[in-house]
Formats: C-alpha cells, structure tokens, sequence
C-alpha cells in the first residue's frame, strides 16, 4: 500500500479535481488501484456535479459498492471556505481530524493508492486554529500543489513555495498547463530560472507526467 497523495493549490480552481482525475486514471491503468477522495468539499449545491460527485464515478469504475458518504464527509452548500460554510450551517458536526483519518483509513483499505483533494488553496482556513495544509501533515500524505499557468502564477506560486520552504514542508509541485503558448510567454522563462535552484524541479504535468507518476510514488 502507498502513502497516500494529498492534493492542494496555489489558489481554488486552477485544476486540483482535474489532475486528481487524471493521475488516479493513469494509476490504475498502470494497475494501481486507486480512489479519490473529496473529505471535506463546500459549494456542493450548484447546478455542475460535485467534485466528489466526479470522484465517485470514477471510483465506482474500481469499485462499484462506493457510495458519496464513503469518499466526502463534510459537505456545505456555501461555496466558501469551510471557515466561513461551517457558519451557515452550525448545526453540522465539527470538523475533526482524527475523524477524517478514520473514514480514510477505511477508504485504504479498498484499494492500493488514495488521492485525497483538499479545498481551496494550500492555506485555507477550515476553523479558528487549522487550515487545510495541517490536514495534510496530520494525515502523513505526500503533498502534490498544484499551479496554475495564467499570468499572475508566478506571484501564487512564489507566496506557496515561500510558506513551505520556511516550515520545510516537502511537496511535489505541478503546473496544470491550459494554454501552452500563454504560459510559455509569460511565465516558463521564470519557472525555468527557479528550478536551477530547486532540488525538486517543478513539473508541468501536461509535459511530465510520467516522471510526476514515479515522484508521487517515490517520495
Ligand atoms: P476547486 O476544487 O473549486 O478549488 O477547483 P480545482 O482546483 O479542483 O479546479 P478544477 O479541476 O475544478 O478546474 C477548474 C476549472 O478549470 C474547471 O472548469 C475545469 O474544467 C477547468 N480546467 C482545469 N484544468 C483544465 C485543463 O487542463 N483544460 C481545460 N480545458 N480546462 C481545465
Ligand atoms: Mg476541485
């Protein structure tokens, strides 16, 4: 069984669900079996599919028994951090950590790899003491960020690789790449020059993916 794979951002909707979706069909294709996960997810009352809704379909392809409680447990209607959702909503349980670990525990279980997707970006508050990124520490997940590649990327991603180096947190960095021409413009030229210097290059999984595959894997 492998250490499961924490999902998290520089920022919301820069493409942590599609990589997610991605990687757990590369996975199992190389026969891994894996699952995904959504633990705590906010804004689930829109007209679109939840991102555990998609998670739960590709899961089923793995094991068909899943139900949506197997793989979310926290579900608020406001699309907001879950600081804010929770006060809209207070009659719901609080969210707990070891709660968390438990259910995933069990989700382990039915399978050899987990990708677990966060909320949000990497520091997004969940109540008064924690935010997501101590979620992923508290579960020992390896940590994979993923950037976006629009202009204004590189201040995100320079403000994250800020906070993890200065609490020396480990972590697999990969740029969801939507318009190769945009990002080769207006920020690959930067990306380059910090990885002369990173003793882990970030990655642009579009390019990358089988060396992300083995990373994830590895670390
Ligand atoms: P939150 O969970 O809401 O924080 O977002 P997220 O980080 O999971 O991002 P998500 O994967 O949902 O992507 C955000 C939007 O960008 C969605 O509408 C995606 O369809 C779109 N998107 C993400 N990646 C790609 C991509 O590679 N190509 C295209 N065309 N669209 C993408
Ligand atoms: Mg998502």
């Amino acid at each position: 069984m492998h250490r499961p794979i924490f999902i998290s951002a520089t920022n919301t909707d820069v493409g942590k669900t599609t990589m997610a979706l991605k990687l757990a069909q590369l996975y199992n294709d190389k026969g891994i079996k894996t699952l995904l996960t959504k633990p705590i997810e906010t804004g689930i009352n829109t007209q679109e599919k939840s991102d555990a809704d998609l998670f739960l379909e590709t899961n089923q392809q793995i094991d068909p028994d899943l139900i949506l409680d197997d793989i979310s447990f926290y579900r608020y209607v406001l699309a907001a951090s879950p600081f804010v959702a929770t006060r809209f909503e207070p009659h719901l349980p609080l969210i707990e950590f070891k709660y968390i670990e438990k259910r995933l525990k069990t989700l382990q279980e039915r399978c050899d790899l987990l990708i677990i997707e966060g909320v949000g970006g990497l520091l997004v508050p969940l109540d008064e003491k924690v935010r997501i990124v101590d979620l992923a520490l508290y579960l020992k997940a390896k940590l994979l960020l993923v950037s976006g590649s629009k202009l204004g990327m590189l201040n995100d991603l320079l403000l994250n690789l800020h906070y993890l180096s200065a609490n020396k947190i480990p972590c697999q960095i990969a740029i969801n790449m939507l318009d190769n021409r945009a990002y080769y413009q207006t920020s690959k030229p930067y990306v380059d020059y910090l990885n002369n210097n990173l003793k882990e290059p970030i990655l642009v999984f579009q390019e990358q993916q089988d060396l992300l595959l083995n990373r994830l894997l590895e670390s």
